[in-house]
């Protein structure tokens, strides 16, 4: 058999096996398809290539996305993108990676990119269970999860994400003083989380304090509105 024959069939294998282990994913997020419009489906086509970082691939060399050596952050699930485009141009020493399986936001996040000259945005249109692969360990500064969806029912839980092996993950990816942030109005999430990084030990114990830098979303409003009081709580990696 031929080099390019035995590469194809390489090649085939390999993405079957990642398949396979993308299927047995426990997914955290509900799928949903809803439509940009035709201004925002524009400025979408026209940046994303530029702006973005593919959520798979190979490790990413964090200092030659950016062109800096400056901390990075993550967010997790960054919805409409409103904290990703208020925090980028307040922070310009700061860079952040905001990720979201849903188009809407990264779109959002890409128009502030461009309407703020931020240099220090990047988004990720996909699954953070895929993306955490390809940061080193200790390469990050800060991971956010900041309204995670609360999948509420018991047998829904195992699809949260502050899980024990996302948390491991999590820890393996930041670096020792980073942070790992959380904020929920779901008493049960929050109370869970704490025992699930608290048994990583990896992290010292949670403190309560709200960043001043996070602003407040459609999606904590709708909350407040409902009677529900959100909580913030962050973990220090040891
Ligand atoms: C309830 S919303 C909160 C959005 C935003 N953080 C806020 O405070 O308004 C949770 C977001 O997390 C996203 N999400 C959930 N699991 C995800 C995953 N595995 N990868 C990327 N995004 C995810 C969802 O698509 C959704 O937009």
């Amino acid at each position: 058999m031929n080099h390019t024959k035995l590469r194809l069939i390489g090649v085939t294998v390999c993405a079957v096996l990642r398949g396979d282990s993308e299927n047995r994913l426990v997914r955290t997020f509900r799928p949903r398809r809803r439509k940009l419009g035709p201004d925002l489906t524009k400025i979408y086509e026209r940046l994303k290539d530029e702006w973005s970082i593919a959520e798979h691939g190979s490790t990413l060399n964090l200092a030659e996305v950016f062109g800096n050596e400056n901390p990075v952050c993550l967010e997790i699930g960054c919805g409409r993108g409103d904290l990703a485009v208020s925090f980028g141009p307040a922070h310009r020493d700061i860079n952040l990676v905001a990720i979201d399986i849903h188009t809407r936001g990264i779109a959002n996040i890409l128009q502030g990119i461009e309407s703020q000259s931020l240099t220090n945005t990047r988004v990720v249109e996909g699954d953070v269970l895929v993306l955490l692969k390809r940061f080193a360990d200790a390469s990050l500064s800060e991971v956010w999860v900041f309204f995670p969806d609360p999948w509420p029912k018991p047998r829904e839980q195992r699809r949260r994400l502050l899980r024990p092996d996302v948390v491991r993950e999590i820890s393996r990816v930041l670096k020792v003083g980073g942070v790992l942030r959380l904020a929920t109005d779901i008493e049960d999430y929050w109370r869970k989380s704490v025992a699930v990084v608290a048994a990583n030990e990896s992290f010292e114990e949670a403190e309560f304090s709200r960043p001043e830098w996070r602003v407040e979303t459609v999606f904590e409003r709708r909350g407040i509105n409902e009677g529900r009081q959100p909580i913030d709580i962050y973990w220090t990696r040891l």
